[in-house]
Parts: C-alpha cells; structure tokens; sequence
C-alpha cells in the first residue's frame, strides 16, 4: 500500500501547472501572493522551483486537494522543505491538513488535523510546530524539538512520523531532533497516573536538611546588649524622684557586644529525604489505540502569516513509507545543498561587494562635501581675521561682541556657526 503522493514534481512543470493543482483561498481579499521561483540561490535553478511568498506583511492562505487517505493502522509521513532566504524575522513556515473543505474558503481558523513546521517570531522563539487534533481540541507538542542550527537562510527538509503503535519521530534534515510517544509528549488523554488523594505525609516526616545543634549552648560571658548604661553618668543633683520620676542615665553603645548569639548548624541527624507522594492509577486515564488516526486526510495547505515574506516551500511529500521519504529527502534537499550553500556565499559575496562599492561611493561624496566646507571655513576664518583686525584697536569689545558683529556681517545661522 503506498498513497505517497509527490508535488514536487507538480512544481516542477511550469508557472500554469502549479495555477491549476493549487487553490488560492478568497476568504479574504486581502492574502498574499505565492509566486513560483528558486529564489536568489539555488543548487538547481529549474529543479528548486517553490512557492514562495512574495509580499511582506501579510496572510498567505493556499492549499490543494490530494487522494483522500487515512493512516489507520498505518504510518503517516508529512515532509516538505522550506528555505527563508529573506532571513525570516517572523512568520509560519508550517503546512496544514485541513478537514476535507471547500479551498477556496480556508482561513486561519479552518479546522485541520495537524499542523507541522518551523515557527519564527524573534530571537529564542523559535520552534517546530507539531499541533495534533484530538477529539474536538488542538494539542501542541510539550517537547522541544533542537532548532539551533536551523534558523538561517538555507533549504531545511521537515519531516514528521506518526506511527501506529503510537509513537512519532520529527525530523529536520533527514535527522531526529524529537522522537517518544504520543500520549507522553501531547496532552491526549489524562495522566496514566495521580498522586494517590488518600496518602499524606506523616506528621513527623523529617524534611529539615540542617538543623540547629541542640547540643551548642550560649556562652556564660556572651555580651548580647547592644546598649548598656553609662557608667560614667551621675544622677544630676537636684533630681527629685517624687517629680521626675526615678532617673535613668543615658545609653552608650556596649564595647563587648558580640551580637545575637546563635547555635551552630548541623547536618540534620533524622534527616528522612524528601516526601513522595505516592502514585495511583488515574481512574479516568483510558487508552485510546486510534489517537492521531485521521481517516480522510485530503487537503495540505498553506496557512502562514509572514511579516518578511520570501519563505519558498517545495518537497511536498505525504506517504506511509518512512524509507521512501527519506530516500526522497535525499534526493531532493540531500543532493543540491552543497550547491545551493556554494550559490548562497557567493550571492552574498556580491551582495557585500556591491555594498562595500556603495560605501565606497558614499565615502568619495562626503569628502567632496568636506572639501568644500573646508574651503568655506578658510574663507570665513579669513573674514573673521578682518574683522577681529579691523575691530582690535577697540580694546574694550569683547569677544562676543566680535562674535556678534561677524554674524550680522555673514548672516550665518548660530548651529551653522557651532560647527565652524
Ligand atoms: C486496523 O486494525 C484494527 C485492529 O487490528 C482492525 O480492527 C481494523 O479493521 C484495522 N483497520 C484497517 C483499515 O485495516
Ligand atoms: C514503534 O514502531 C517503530 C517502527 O516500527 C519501532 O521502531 C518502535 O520500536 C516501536 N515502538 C514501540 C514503543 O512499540
Ligand atoms: C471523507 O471525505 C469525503 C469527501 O469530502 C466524504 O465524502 C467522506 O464521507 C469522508 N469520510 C469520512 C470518514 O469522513
């Protein structure tokens, strides 16, 4: 059995092809284009033909319609490339596969089964969405796929499993960034098991990791008055107790004051180690062996938003045959990286060339501007000399005035002046 379906090589027939096998929504007016290109760098101009998308800031809604197929007791693969040559600052590089639908009225909010691909928005958010349908609610993945290496500029193939003995694997690259079970990385089905609701920690469980030593007592001669009376002090002569009440000398600091006593810390000698909580069987824990069976899969879309758009999507591949789609990683991301890498660092060789030119450009106007500033400065300066000679018999005009007077004569504005 194998109902692996492959439009990549749709892609590769020309601009009308992929027109006619794929469905732009008209849900709203106002989608995005997808446009059909290699880009800017390839490692095949004809073969690494994509959808791309082709204007910032927008929704990009786009789909087509494949053979109608379940994965009951068989695996699912999903794989497809994606290369954000624009060096993506936030937006979806996922695919959906939407509930059988009426394409030209998908959005956002179209019910899917899953949903599987990079998702970028800012530095450290980046992540592999797998968001799997389950009884009437969208799960997301716990785990963390390893997506360091990935966020960059070049084609990264994205491949997910799904088996029937219920585990999965994500791939990027034709290698494993996440892989467990499916009822252990989703929130499918309650908890396997519970803390047991009757077990309580006794009363005299010991958790005190130190304790103070019991056994430690406070020196006899431990000053711990901070204050004491001044010894120095005496009873002013005419006090009168009846009036004033019986007379307390005034306060001085305690020269041997050692500070609040404390006993010494010690390893706790009962220490009985963190109380667990027992575990039960959770009573509303069932199994569920048919969790992530779609049974009519008909419909992968594309439903992304881009803030800076230029994401090209290619690869598409959907089959049972998890050999046979990393064969076909192989064979179409595998064997044209190198080449796309090589065509990327010389594309962006040129590119910095091109700015260094411009620089270089910039750099030969501004001194030509200095230049003339500079030749506007020494004919100022000279005017300044004249009118500091001619003013300089005056003793008593101040520098200001000098000031003052040069600026009425050249009319030259006071931030003008400051730079001078
Ligand atoms: C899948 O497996 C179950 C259990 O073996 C069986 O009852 C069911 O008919 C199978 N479904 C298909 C589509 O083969
Ligand atoms: C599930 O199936 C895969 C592939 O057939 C196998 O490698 C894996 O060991 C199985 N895992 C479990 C938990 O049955
Ligand atoms: C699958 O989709 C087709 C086409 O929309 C529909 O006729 C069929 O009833 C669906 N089957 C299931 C099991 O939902």
């Amino acid at each position: 059995l194998c109902w692996c379906f492959l439009t990549s090589l749709v892609l590769q027939f020309s601009l009308y092809g992929w027109k006619s096998r794929w469905v732009e929504s008209k849900h709203s007016p106002d989608y995005g284009k997808f446009q059909l290109t290699a880009g800017k760098f390839y490692g095949d101009k004809e073969k690494d033909k994509g959808l791309q998308t082709s204007e910032d800031a927008k929704f990009y809604t786009l789909s087509t319609r494949v053979k109608s197929l379940s994965n009951e007791n068989e695996t699912l693969v999903v794989q497809f490339s994606v290369k954000h040559e624009q060096g993506i600052d936030c937006g979806g590089g996922y695919v959906k596969f939407p509930d059988t639908l009426n394409q030209e009225d998908m959005h956002s909010e179209s019910k899917y089964y899953i949903m599987f691909g990079p998702d970028i928005c800012g530095f450290g958010n980046n992540k592999v969405q797998v968001i799997l349908h389950y009884k009437g609610k969208y799960h997301e993945v716990n785990k963390r796929s390893r997506t360091r290496d990935v966020i960059n500029k070049d084609t990264h193939l994205y491949t997910l499993i799904i088996r029937p003995n219920a585990t999965y694997e994500v791939k990027i690259d034709n290698k494993q960034v996440a892989a467990g079970g499916l009822e252990d990385d989703w929130d499918f089905l309650p908890p396997r098991k519970i803390k047991d609701p009757y077990a309580q920690k006794p009363r005299k469980w010991d958790e005190r990791l130190q304790i103070e030593d019991p056994e430690d007592k406070k020196p006899e001669d431990w000053e711990d008055f901070e204050y004491i009376p001044d010894p120095g002090a005496k009873k002013p002569e005419d006090w009168n107790e009846a009036m004033d009440g019986e007379w307390e000398g005034p306060l001085i600091l305690n020269p041997k004051y050692k500070g609040q006593w404390k006993p010494r810390i010690i390893d706790n000698p009962n220490y009985q180690g963190e109380w667990i909580h027992p575990e039960i069987d959770n009573p509303k824990y069932k199994p569920d062996p048919t969790i992530c069976h779609y049974y009519n899969i008909s419909v992968l879309g594309l439903d992304l938003w881009q803030v800076k758009s230029g994401s090209i999507f290619d690869n598409f591949l959907l089959t049972n045959d998890e050999q046979f789609a990393e064969e076909v990683g192989d064979e179409t991301w595998g064997i044209r990286k190198d080449a796309e890498k090589k065509k990327k660092d010389s594309s962006e060789a040129m590119t910095e060339a091109a700015k260094a030119n411009e620089e270089t450009k910039k750099y030969t106007r501004i001194r030509a501007q200095q230049d003339e500033v500079l030749v506007e400065t020494e004919d100022i300066q000279k005017q300044w000399r004249e009118l500091v000679e001619e003013l300089g018999n005056d003793r008593h005009m101040k520098e200001d005035d000098v000031e003052r007077a040069f600026l009425d004569k050249n009319e030259v504005r006071v931030d003008q002046k400051d730079e001078l």
